[in-house]
């Protein structure tokens, strides 16, 4: 495909090397997102059933005057699980240590960080589903027993040393539960799955984050952001900054519906959330493929993509929005596609009898 091809099914101005509606986090949502973090359960919005569950586990935990259970939060990025791993360590009076999966790639960079935990402290591991296999058999009796078992010496002088450890709580999070070993999630005694947000629910964060930031919003606007943030908390303050962006230097400062449109318009980002990559990846189907079933490695090689990246990034949200559909035999645009792109669906029979 040629470039002017290519651009024109990306809209004119180039691709944002990341995108605003991304859930994984940024360096920006990380400064930011600092100040924006509920520090305390009322603050949590939403996720009842779950901070419930875990506000009883807590005060029995403390009334008895042990450390709370393993726990374990999977679900999509951005939707609190670091959030609340750190209200917990916070309920608990406990120190929270934040590590993760990909950094711990030795035991010994594992072993190091257990031997050095205070009684109680949280110790939280991110993307725990990418725990390489020999730190995380070292973790099974640090979870089950508070030891490491350590082998010194090789061959006949082989033996195992136990190191005991301090009670700890560890709490792992995961985008792919499915990704975790057997032996590990038994582990646990604690699970939980976060789901995505409702307009409402999204609709409060925004609110409180604007408040919290010290900029004027309508409910109007509030409204408006939520329903473009895809579900996800992390997508809503992140949208909630660059539409303050806009009201301060262009608006007079206070965000009401049309200032909050007009600000996502700006950035690419529909009435439904979705940007240009995602339009684009519909485009593809309905335009190049006559509504699909079309595999992905099509639609990836017509917008010079990596079909994992669409697959990882641009897909699952369409999925749950309902525009596409995944077939045997490859994607398919739903009726909502073909609205939201404001295209009608080409009738093959029709085209005969023309
Ligand atoms: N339930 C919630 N209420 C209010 N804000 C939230 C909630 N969950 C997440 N957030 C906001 O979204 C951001 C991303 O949440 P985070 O805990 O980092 O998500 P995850 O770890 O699941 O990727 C946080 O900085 C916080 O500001
Ligand atoms: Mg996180």
């Amino acid at each position: 495909m040629s470039d002017s091809a290519r651009k024109k099914l990306m809209g004119s101005e180039d691709e944002d090397p990341e995108r605003l509606v991304s859930p994984d986090d940024t360096l920006e949502d990380e400064v930011y997102g600092a100040s924006l973090r509920p520090r305390t359960f009322a603050d949590y919005v939403g996720q009842e059933r779950v901070v419930e569950n875990l506000r009883i586990a807590i005060d029995a935990a403390k009334r008895r005057n042990e450390t709370l259970e393993h726990v374990l939060f999977y679900g999509p990025p951005g939707l609190g699980k670091t959030t609340l791993a750190a209200l917990i360590a916070r309920e608990m009076n406990a120190n929270f240590r934040p590590t993760s999966g990909p950094t711990l790639e030795k035991p010994k960079d594992l072993v190091g960080i257990l031997t050095s935990l205070e009684a109680g402290d949280v110790l939280f591991i991110d993307e725990i589903h990418r725990l390489g296999r020999v730190v995380e058999e070292f973790l099974y009796p640090a979870m089950e027993d508070y030891q490491i078992d350590f082998v010194v010496d090789r061959g006949a002088y082989a033996k195992t040393i136990k190191l005991p450890l301090k009670r700890f709580t560890l709490i792992g999070a995961t985008t792919r539960a499915g990704m975790l070993t057997a032996p590990l999630r038994e582990r646990f005694g604690i699970v939980h799955h976060l789901d995505y947000y409702s307009d409402d629910e999204l609709e409060r964060i925004v609110t409180r984050s604007a408040s919290v930031l010290g900029v004027p919003i309508e409910r109007d606007g509030a409204a408006t952001i939520a329903s473009r943030s895809r579900g996800t908390p992390r997508i809503a303050n992140r949208l909630l900054r660059r539409v303050r962006d806009y009201a301060e230097v262009r608006a007079g400062g206070t965000i009401t519906d049309a200032v909050a449109d007009e600000a996502l318009q700006r950035e690419g980002v529909d009435a439904r959330g979705l940007d240009r990559l995602d339009r684009a990846f519909l485009r593809t189907i309905v335009e190049q493929y006559g509504g699909g079933p079309v595999g992905i490695s099509a639609i990836a090689a017509t917008l010079t993509e990596d079909s994992e990246t669409l697959e990882d990034v641009v897909e699952p949200y369409l999925l749950k929005a309902g525009f596409v559909v995944r077939t045997a035999s490859g994607r398919k645009a739903t009726p909502d596609a073909y609205r939201h792109l404001g295209t009608l669906p080409n009738r093959p029979q029709q085209d005969r009898l023309l």
